[in-house]
């Protein structure tokens, strides 16, 4: 992924370092001359006011740092899964920027959502890495040109059990494995894999279903056309209570249409730069800015 990140992150933090750097040196030698050459002894008070004023800085500083070495660790993370992403993506008929246009999808729904912001890094591996679980299905059925057969069908809706076993072991962020394994649940319980229903689906799971149905939708495929977008939401609306969480969908049909200008003829660069964006914003949430 094309970030350059480190640059970011020294134009962003180099003036504060250097700023804190001279303040620091300025207060030390004045408590030196307090402290070794003053005439009267340095109140408790003037102490503890001069030590604060001394650590705040520093803490700040120290503190940025590690949301800065968070930030460039997650988009570390962020490459590797955009290459996995992509091989999934090579599997099937799907493609590389459909993986990257649901996951930036899923994080505008989730903020107009209002979905807990702690799931949002979650929401974005799982976004990616949403169909890993074919990499386990056959390719005479996940590549088969005709309908499926009952049994075929069964296999390959094991996906979302094969992608969550893949998941278990690692260290996911909270919400990553519940898109993964329930982004095919519907809201009236006909879903799988589990045939869970309602607020029994994960809300990132459920959001999650509607930005990929959109993207499918909206998508040329080799076998198909895409739909506009009057035509697309026109379709998911049939779904809105069987399929779609209705409040989530009703958010979602609100801001469709600037989700759709959003992701629609964006190059892959374009997208990853967007994603790139909005980790950098939501760790930057995370940044204080005063003691
Ligand atoms: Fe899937």
């Amino acid at each position: 992924m094309r970030s350059g990140i480190g640059r970011r992150l020294l134009w962003r933090y180099a003036p504060a370092a250097l700023l804190y750097v001279i303040l620091g040196s300025v207060l030390l030698e004045a408590a030196r001359r307090i402290v070794l050459e003053g005439d009267a002894p340095p109140s408790p008070f003037s102490v503890v006011l001069l030590a604060v004023a001394i650590l705040c800085p520093l803490i700040i500083f120290s503190t940025r740092q590690m949301v800065a070495l968070a930030v460039s660790l997650e988009m570390a993370q962020l490459e590797l899964l955009g290459v996995v992403s992509h091989a999934i993506a090579k599997r099937d008929d799907a493609t590389e920027e459909h993986n990257f246009r649901v996951a930036l999808m899923a994080a505008q729904l989730a903020g107009a959502i209002g979905l807990d912001r702690r799931l949002i890094p979650g929401l974005f591996v799982g976004a990616l890495l949403h169909d890993v679980g074919k990499i386990g299905v056959p390719d005479n059925i996940l590549l088969k040109p005709a309908g499926l057969s009952p049994e075929e069908r069964r296999e390959m809706e094991l996906h979302v059990v094969h992608g969550d076993g893949i998941l278990a072991d690692a260290n996911m962020p909270p919400g990553a494995r519940g898109v993964v394994h329930y982004h095919h649940e519907h809201f009236d319980g006909s879903g799988y894999p589990e045939g869970r229903k309602g607020g029994e689906i994960p809300p990132e799971a459920r959001l999650f279903a509607i930005v990929d149905v959109f993207d499918a939708m909206t998508s040329s495929r080799p076998y198909k056309q895409p739909m506009d977008l009057n035509e697309a939401l026109e379709a998911m609306e049939r779904g809105r209570g069987s399929h779609f969480d209705p409040a989530y969908f009703d958010i979602f049909a609100k801001i469709a249409g600037s989700l759709y200008a959003m992701v629609r003829n964006a190059r892959v660069d374009d997208l990853q730069e967007r994603i790139l964006r909005l980790i950098e914003n939501y760790y930057a949430t995370l940044d204080p800015r005063r003691c």
